[in-house]
């Protein structure tokens, strides 16, 4: 397993270095231009998409199910049009600090759920959560996020001294949590200690989606509670979902992007769904690279202000996802700080990319692999902006 991420990851490197033409992609003007009559319409719908910012579920199918054609591309040209109007040619990056593999919860897909009996679990110290931070700064990230499972460990008390600790040592640099479900008084008070964004991913905006996916002791309602009180709390917030995930259909993909529309969040985190041993779901197939990348961008017009990660498990699937991710109108990266000893057990799934790689190989892999996107990796914050 973990040989063949390698082999991917290493064909990823060669390809990025020798930018394949196929990448530097035709503008939108170009396509339109050029259309023949069996694709013109679809542009002319996509169109009205990005202006009504809007999509029908009719609409939906038909761009989740058309054949890799020129209206496929026209769709990732506007997108990166639109993504480039807000932020220009700016690709932010996200250290991410994987800080614990404990988990309370027992999602169905998740390879650090409770159950997982055979997963080694790991929590990191403090002071290797402020020697991740202070290797990410020194590479240029302005923002850390604070990831882990539900770890009972981590309670306000620990959790609001690391957050402490960051806002004094960094303050000019954004602090993201993404530590699941709390209260909303603990959600609070991490952020009156400095903590400014918080991901949390709402999995799917389909109730019964929702129970397919997870124990019956999670809630659905719980969860867009929690991410309510973060809005109203102040934080910026990320909601997402995986893609492909088992019983998605594209109804319940509609609804997620409908509750994108009306909650606007200032982060979507997508990813495929990447079958994980020692799950309920380890025989069920992978989501696909594809959807993804169009899901990326209907997000982007439908939302074109969101702050849009190229996911690793687009890069896990694929050995060129994070830049097909980028030129479908994502606009973030989030490259791991964690110490690669730690990697191999945050194996929320299988195949994950550069298990073995410091934050110095990965830096120069996403600089190479985002020039041969036309893009730039910028030091900066990289706030909402809207
Ligand atoms: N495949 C892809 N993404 C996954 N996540 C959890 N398990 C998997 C999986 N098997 C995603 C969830 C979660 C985020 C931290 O990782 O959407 O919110
Ligand atoms: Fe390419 Fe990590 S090895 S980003």
């Amino acid at each position: 397993m973990e040989k063949s991420a390698n082999n991917l990851s290493e064909q990823g490197k060669q390809s990025a270095t020798q930018p394949e033409s196929s990448l530097l992609a035709p503008t939108a003007e170009q396509l339109k231009a050029e259309a023949t009559a069996d694709v013109l319409p679809i542009m002319q719908q996509i169109d009205v998409l990005a202006t009504e910012q809007d999509i029908s579920l009719s609409f939906l199918e038909h761009l989740l199910s058309m054949p890799k054609n020129n209206a496929v591309k026209y769709l990732h040209a506007k997108a990166r049009k639109a993504v480039e109007t807000v932020y220009g040619d700016k690709i932010f990056l996200r250290g991410l600090i994987e800080i614990t593999s404990y988990c309370r919860n027992n999602c169905n897909y998740c390879g650090i759920r409770r159950s997982n009996k055979t997963l080694e679990r790991y929590r990191m110290t403090p002071e290797t959560i402020m020697t991740c931070c202070k290797e990410g700064y020194s590479y240029g990230m302005r923002t850390f996020v604070i990831q882990g499972g539900e770890d009972m460990w981590w309670n306000d008390e620990r959790l609001g001294a690391l957050v402490s600790d960051i806002r004094s040592q960094y303050p000019d640099c954004a602090i993201t949590l993404s530590m699941g479900e709390h209260s909303r008084e603990s959600y609070q008070r991490l952020f009156d200690l400095g903590a400014n964004r918080y991901l949390l991913r709402h999995e799917t905006a389909d109730e019964n989606h929702y129970s397919y996916l997870h124990p019956s002791e999670m809630s659905f309602q719980n969860r867009m509670q929690c991410l309510q009180w973060l809005k109203e709390i102040g934080f910026q917030v990320g909601c997402g979902f995986m893609v492909g995930s088992p019983g998605q259909t594209p109804q319940t993909i509609h609804k997620d992007l409908q509750f994108i529309r009306t909650f606007r969040p200032q982060m979507v985190g997508i990813g495929p769904f990447v079958a994980t041993q020692h799950t309920p779901f380890a025989e069920e197939p992978n989501g696909s690279v594809e959807t993804t990348l169009r899901l990326l961008s209907i997000i982007r017009l439908l939302h074109p202000h969101v702050l849009l990660p190229s996911t690793t498990a687009l890069g896990s699937l694929h050995p060129l996802g994070r830049e097909l991710g980028i030129l479908a109108g994502a606009n973030v990266l989030m490259p791991n700080l964690s110490p690669v000893e730690n990697r191999e057990l945050y194996n929320i799934y299988d195949n994950k990319i550069c298990l073995g790689d410091g934050i110095d190989h990965c830096y120069d892999c996403l600089q190479t692999r985002m020039e041969s996107t036309g893009r730039r990796i910028v030091v900066e914050r990289g706030d909402f902006v809207g």
